[in-house]
């Protein structure tokens, strides 16, 4: 049996931009759905044995300012699947956590950007390719993207301060503003 946990969105601003409501439906969609999910299929899995593979994102390895709900939500997921696989292994259930960095798909408009952020990264098949490459190997955390690997080992190894300092004047550098779709 094959759980993927892959909904999701983000957002961009100083919180709670756009809106608590936006924030809190992403906590929601982004957190309480997977664990809900999960939770309620846990009995049929440990039966059957099988694998839970949720999608987290390289912004799960830090703190990260200007988005800073939707990287929070995705910490949390890392975490929780990471520690479930731990737990659940001797039921013949592995647990999967994918991080991307950036890939392009329609995340970035559903994050209220008007068009591309110009930040590169996968295509959505080079990512997926990765995935499940990791899921077949039962990797607990499968990094995509070589220059997102070397990010993760770096950024999960500063104090959490000093990651969300530095992170913050990248992201003030690229300068995102520019692309956020004007209300
Ligand atoms: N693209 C990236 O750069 C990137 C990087 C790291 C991690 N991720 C993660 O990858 C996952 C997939 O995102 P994506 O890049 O494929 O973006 P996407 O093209 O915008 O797809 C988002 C998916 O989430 C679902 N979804 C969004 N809002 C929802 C809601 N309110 N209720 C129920 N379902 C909802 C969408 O369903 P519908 O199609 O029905 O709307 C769609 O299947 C997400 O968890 C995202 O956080 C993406």
């Amino acid at each position: 049996m094959l759980l993927i946990n892959n909904s999701g969105f983000g957002a961009y601003g100083e919180f709670p931009s756009p809106g608590i409501d936006h924030t809190l439906k992403m906590v929601d969609v982004n957190v309480r759905a997977p664990v809900e999910l999960t939770g309620r299929l846990w009995d049929e899995l440990k039966r059957r044995g099988g694998m839970v593979a949720t999608v987290a994102s390289l912004a799960g390895f830090q703190p990260t300012p200007l988005m800073t709900t939707y990287a929070a939500t995705k910490s949390f997921m890392l975490d929780w699947s990471v520690a479930l696989d731990a737990e659940a292994k001797r039921h013949g259930i592995r647990c999967v956590a994918i991080c991307p960095g950036p890939v392009s798909t329609n995340f970035s408009k559903a994050a209220g950007f008007a068009s591309s952020t110009g930040l590169g990264g996968q295509t959505s098949d080079e990512c997926a390719d990765e995935a499940v490459r990791g899921m077949a190997a039962h990797q607990p955390v499968v990094v995509t993207g070589w220059k997102h690997k070397i990010l993760a080992v770096f950024s999960a190894r500063l104090p959490k301060p000093w990651a969300a300092a530095i992170g913050l004047r990248m992201i003030q550098r690229l300068r995102l503003d520019r692309f956020v779709k004007k209300a």
